[in-house]
């Protein structure tokens, strides 16, 4: 007999055959039991019998606890009342191991309760639909950057140096030498960009931010892109490519998942590209337009400002050339302003804030060095960085993207906690 998966069934109808599962759920009356079996590629009721089965089966399938483990063998038929359309008519059951108390039951549970719990959490079934969704969003990236010529230059994780600020560094002994987990891998990206070109890369990435926000983990995973020879707008139209590509891969690829989180799926039908753009000038004036009226002019907007333009578009939209005061050293001036730098943030709509952060590199040597130093950063750890800009040097652009909160936004899931398989939270370590 054939062991198949939950989610090879349609190609079995009418076949008696083995699953290896557990019980989410069930209910029985005297005649009938329903297994809610689930095996990690998707949920499907089992259907048992008493008249079939014969007495014994039928009252081990009464018996059986919650995340109990098995072996079911049983016919695949069609079922046109459930979303997935098939069941399985059981005829046996071979208990591997009986779960005792599990305990997270159908009833509602608090945040710290499920979070204590993440190691089992993780097996209901809106968790399960946020990780399948996370996994589409990283296999379209894959996708999109192979098809587009890209190459995945993976930097270090261990570094001597930081990209974004010094504030929200993780520090560790690199045996005698101070070292810091990666905040970003951008500025390695630019140095494999000037060995290959168009370069991406997918990595765990630390931020000791005592930020406690729906929108912050402590740590997360970044997909970042760099192409050499490539002006700011050019990089935005790869970004919105990039991020109208996964949005549809999801809704094609996802439609069980984001019917079982109830997600309004013509938001993401919208996700295509062109997005708009509005300067950082205009959307001071947008805000102040909605009442913000404490926001000035060189102010980094906080998550309410962010949502407020938002809510003025139904899809994602670049806020470009901020004040070189709050963004980092590495930002290309604008050629005719000192005041602002060549870059955006992508905003997603619904709430979910800033999902990209991008821009233009400084690409002229003495220029690079001036910021370094204004910026009080050890020269020293920036000589490699420097030496890109002797050696060949030309313009070039990139970005990252939040994978979390890409998942959150799409996903439609409000807790950036629920997004990744054991977040790592300002008060959280554990599980
Ligand atoms: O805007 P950030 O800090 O940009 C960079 O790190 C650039 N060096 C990227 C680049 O140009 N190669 O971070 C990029 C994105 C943000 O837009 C956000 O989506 C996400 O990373 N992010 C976080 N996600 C979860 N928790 C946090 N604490 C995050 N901080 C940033
Ligand atoms: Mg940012």
């Amino acid at each position: 007999m054939k062991k198949i998966m939950i989610n090879e069934m349609s190609n079995h109808v009418g076949e008696t055959v083995k699953l290896g599962a557990w019980l989410a759920n069930k209910r029985s009356s005297g005649k009938i039991a329903f297994l809610q079996l689930r095996d990690g590629s998707g949920f499907v009721q089992g259907v048992v019998v008493k008249e079939d089965v014969g007495e014994d089966i039928f009252q081990k399938a009464k018996g059986l606890t919650q995340e109990t483990s098995m072996y079911v063998i049983g016919e695949v038929t069609k079922d046109e009342r459930s979303s997935f359309g098939y069941e399985l008519q059981v005829k046996e059951i071979e208990v591997i191991q009986a779960a005792v108390d599990f305990p997270i039951t159908p009833k509602e549970h608090g945040t710290e309760f499920l979070m204590d719990n993440r190691h089992l959490w993780l097996r209901s079934r809106k968790q399960h639909a946020v990780m399948k969704i996370r996994n589409e969003i990283i296999r379209a990236t894959y996708e999109f950057f192979n098809n587009s010529g890209h190459i995945k230059a993976d930097p270090p994780i261990l570094t001597g140096s930081s990209p974004e600020g010094t504030s929200e560094l993780f520090h560790t002994k690199y045996f005698d030498e101070d070292a810091y987990l990666s905040q970003s891998g951008q500025l390695y990206l630019e140095a494999s960009a000037m060995a290959l070109g168009k370069v991406f890369s997918f990595g765990p990435t630390f931020r000791a931010e005592k930020s406690k926000t729906r929108r912050h983990l402590i740590e997360f995973w970044m997909i970042e892109q760099e192409m050499a020879f490539c002006e700011l707008e050019e990089n935005l139209e790869i970004q919105e490519q990039y991020v109208a590509f996964i949005a549809q891969a999801v809704l094609k690829n996802c439609k069980i998942e984001l019917e079982r989180l109830g997600r309004d799926l013509s938001k993401l039908e919208n996700i295509q590209a062109p997005f708009p753009r509005i300067t950082y000038d205009d959307a001071i004036k947008l805000l102040h337009e909605k009442g913000f009226d404490d926001i000035v002019w060189g102010d980094d907007f906080g998550a309410p400002h962010e949502t407020a333009i938002a809510e003025s578009y139904d899809k994602p939209v670049f806020i470009t050339h901020y004040p070189v005061g709050i963004k980092p050293f590495y930002m290309q001036p604008h050629p005719t302003r000192d005041d602002v730098v060549l870059c955006a943030d992508l905003i997603a709509p619904e709430g979910y804030g800033e999902i990209i952060g991008g821009s233009e590199r400084i690409w002229d040597y003495d220029l690079l060095k001036q910021r370094i130093q204004e910026h009080g950063l050890d020269e020293a750890a920036y000589a490699w960085y420097l030496d890109l800009r002797k050696q060949g040097s030309v313009p070039h652009s990139g970005f990252g993207l939040g994978l979390e909160r890409t998942v959150a936004w799409l996903s439609g899931v409000e807790h950036i906690r629920e997004t990744i398989p054991f977040p790592r939270l300002l008060n959280r370590l554990y599980p």
